[in-house]
């Protein structure tokens, strides 16, 4: 984060109180007849829907010219649902400007790298440094806030909407300007901002400020330091704006205030370990992506990344889809089960609170085909009748909000190694950053093993066992935290093309990975990495893809070599003694069955806990005040067997000894003896 947004005070902050788990959805009434809102209010009652979220894109109705506002309808909704008792997530409108505003001012569109404006017509049409913006918007929020920061069926402020899910990188004069300011902040002068940018490269030096662009589009490939840094700049620039908002809300309101996130697989613009301690409650949006291999598993990488953001704190879904989507190649509708088993999930992980993307799936719009809790065949549904169930199975679940997941194990994530590490000019474009940390978070998911997703600066005394996936571009305080926690008894699991880069994006010299070398008891002279399909086997009888490299060890053991390929011969497994704890190294891709067999290892010797059960099967733990409950969510269609004592809140049944989840079901114990159930 730059200087300048830390100087900001942050927003002073409120609790989210919501009696129990939170069940909710975003709700348009304004794209439906109000003949049907009291309806709508009754089937939400019906299904135990406690939590709503509106004016999420009401700007153009309740300001729907410059100078005229319209409240009338919104005041009816707010009234209709506070009288069915349904608290209310209050969205500031400002997500997409009007059509009134965006001719009036085209200055505000967004403008992309190859140098085009981006039109009105679609959503998030507005620059994120545009003062113009900021001036029409947050006067609209003081107008909202003003007019509702007091209601009492207001329980939640909804900041905009997925902030910078399309905008978040724009390249327009205005921005220029912005991350001109923001660069002057970081480096105080230009001459460390050369130094930084390494600027000697391609006579790039600059000699003033204003010489400074955006990293628009050029002939060649960009200077990476100016790439990563633009990165920086737009995650807070956008935290910016958020936090002017909230600022006006706080005004004249005393609930907490926060924003969706958008923990996915394809967003990465925006740092959300800046992010998360600005907002009162993190919240996330969160949807099956089906161009994964593993969506499911994906899904719980989310939720506990989500938790991670959280500190560890109780969190919302926001949104997330009760079958298919509209957005991506194939919509996959959800299978029977499939909408409870992935909601529990969420719970399981540690949300608060469950929120569909939206209430009655829209008959006109971009998103008519998106699923909803009221499809277009209405309350006659197999859908509809899953939420009713899975509402009121929420509403049982009330004693767990407020607990806690408790983890041995935690996977180091970055945005900075994320930015720099997947830049345009690498050793393989077949490495990417996020494919390193989903393969390393479903080999321990497939173990059992219960993650936490933390930041490279974490404190990390309290896990048995750290991975570092692909931790391209780490800092020398970060690289030393690491350090000294392996040296304290800790032991780490580091894959290859970490610690390559500072935190200017420069070589750490002298032989890779310059800083974990000393750690690690290696030295890697070259990387070499593989075509894409080319599979190499190990001397173990493992196979791998992507990567080898050119690796001595210098006092590491070395554990398994490549056995064919352009490094065969050479060490690709390692694991150095170091101090008290261990710092074991992996230099290549293993194949699923090979990667989890390594990290069972590795797991055993750092005497971490598993979960029965196999890929398949999410096994959680939440404990709080009042006692432990035990997730259990078998995807599978298999009936699964496992030790258990307590009451089962899914049935209502009683377990003394052994709990069985039939395939397809989910199973949450309450437990009287929280023995490690099947711990392997
Ligand atoms: C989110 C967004 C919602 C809706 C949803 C559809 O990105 O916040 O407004 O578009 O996706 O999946």
């Amino acid at each position: 984060m730059s200087r300048a947004a830390h100087e900001k005070p942050r927003v002073s902050a409120r609790d989210f109180a919501h009696d129990g788990i939170a069940f909710g959805c975003d709700y348009n009434p304004e794209q439906w007849d109000p003949a049907i809102w009291t309806e709508d209010v009754e089937l939400m009652r019906t299904a135990g829907v406690d939590l709503v979220a509106i004016n999420i894109f009401g700007w153009s109705q309740i300001n729907p010219g410059l100078g005229v506002f319209d409240f009338s309808a919104l005041d009816t909704v707010i009234e209709l649902l506070h009288a069915g008792g349904i608290r209310i997530n209050l969205g500031t409108a400002t997500s997409s400007p009007p059509p009134w505003l965006t001719t009036l001012h085209p200055e505000i569109l967004p403008v992309t790298d190859d140098g085009t404006t981006r039109f009105p017509g679609g959503r998030q049409a507005w620059c994120p440094s545009s003062p113009v913006f900021r001036r029409y918007a947050l006067a609209l929020v003081e107008q909202v806030a003003e007019r509702y920061g007091a209601h009492p069926a207001v329980e939640l402020w909804h900041v905009s909407n997925e902030l910078g899910c399309h905008n978040a990188l724009c390249y327009c004069a205005e921005s220029a300007t912005a991350f001109r300011r923001w660069l002057e902040n970081r480096y105080g002068s230009i001459d460390e901002l050369n130094r930084a940018w390494g600027t000697s490269f391609w006579s790039q030096r600059y000699s003033a400020w204003d010489e400074i662009l955006p990293p628009l589009q050029t002939l060649s490939s960009r200077n990476p330091g100016q790439m990563l840094d633009f990165h920086r700049f737009s995650s807070d620039e956008l935290l910016d704006y958020y936090r002017s908002e909230a600022a006006v809300i706080r005004r004249f309101s005393e609930v907490a205030i926060t924003t969706n996130f958008m923990v996915t697989s394809h967003i990465r613009n925006l740092d959300y370990w800046s992010w998360a301690p600005e907002v009162d409650i993190v919240a996330n949006d969160h949807y099956l992506d089906h161009r994964l291999e593993e969506p499911t598993a994906e899904l719980a990488f989310a939720a506990d990344f989500t938790r991670g953001l959280a500190g560890g704190a109780p969190w919302l879904l926001m949104e997330t889809a009760t079958s298919a989507v509209n957005w991506q190649p194939h919509n996959i509708a959800k299978t029977p089960g499939e909408l409870t088993r992935n909601a529990l999930a969420h719970v399981a992980r540690g949300a608060d609170g469950i929120c569909f993307f939206q209430w009655r799936a829209s008959a006109q719009g971009s998103e008519k085909f998106h699923s909803a809790l009221v499809p277009h065949a209405g309350t006659d549904s197999a859908v509809w009748r899953e939420v009713v169930e899975l509402g009121g199975l929420i509403e049982r679940l009330g004693e767990v909000a407020g607990s806690r997941v408790v983890a041995e194990a935690a996977v180091v994530f970055s945005w900075d190694a994320w930015w720099a590490g997947d830049g345009e000019n690498r050793p393989s474009h077949s490495v990417a950053y996020l494919d390193q940390v989903h393969a390393a978070y479903n080999a321990l998911h497939d173990l059992g093993i219960t993650v936490d997703i933390v930041p490279p600066d974490a404190d990390l005394s309290a896990y048995k066992l750290v991975v570092l996936p692909g931790l391209h571009l780490v800092t020398d305080a970060d690289a030393a935290g690491i350090e000294s926690y392996v040296a304290g008894g800790g032991h780490v699991l580091i894959t290859f093309y970490s610690g390559i880069v500072d935190e200017d994006d420069r070589v750490r010299l002298g032989g890779y990975p310059g800083a974990f070398r000393d750690l690690l008891g290696i030295r890697v002279e070259e990387f070499a990495p593989l075509l894409p399909g080319q599979s190499i086997g190990l001397a173990s009888g493992a196979s791998a893809r992507l990567w080898t490299e050119r690796l001595q060890a210098t006092s590491a053991e070395v554990l398994d070599s490549f056995a064919d390929g352009p490094a065969a011969g050479i060490p690709a497994v390692t694991r150095n003694a170091h101090g008290s704890g261990s710092a074991w190294y992996v230099a290549t891709m293993l194949e699923d069955g090979a990667y989890r067999n390594l990290l069972a290892d590795v797991a055993r010797s750092a005497g971490v806990a598993r979960h029965p059960g196999g890929e398949d099967v999410d096994i959680v733990r939440r404990v709080g005040d009042t006692g432990s409950h035990l997730f259990v969510i078998n995807h599978t269609a298999d009936d699964l067997e496992l030790q258990a004592t307590g009451e089962e809140i899914v049935t209502g049944a009683s377990v003394t000894g052994t709990l069985l989840v039939p395939g397809g079901s989910v199973r949450i114990v309450r437990e009287s003896t929280t023995t490690q159930e099947g711990t392997a």
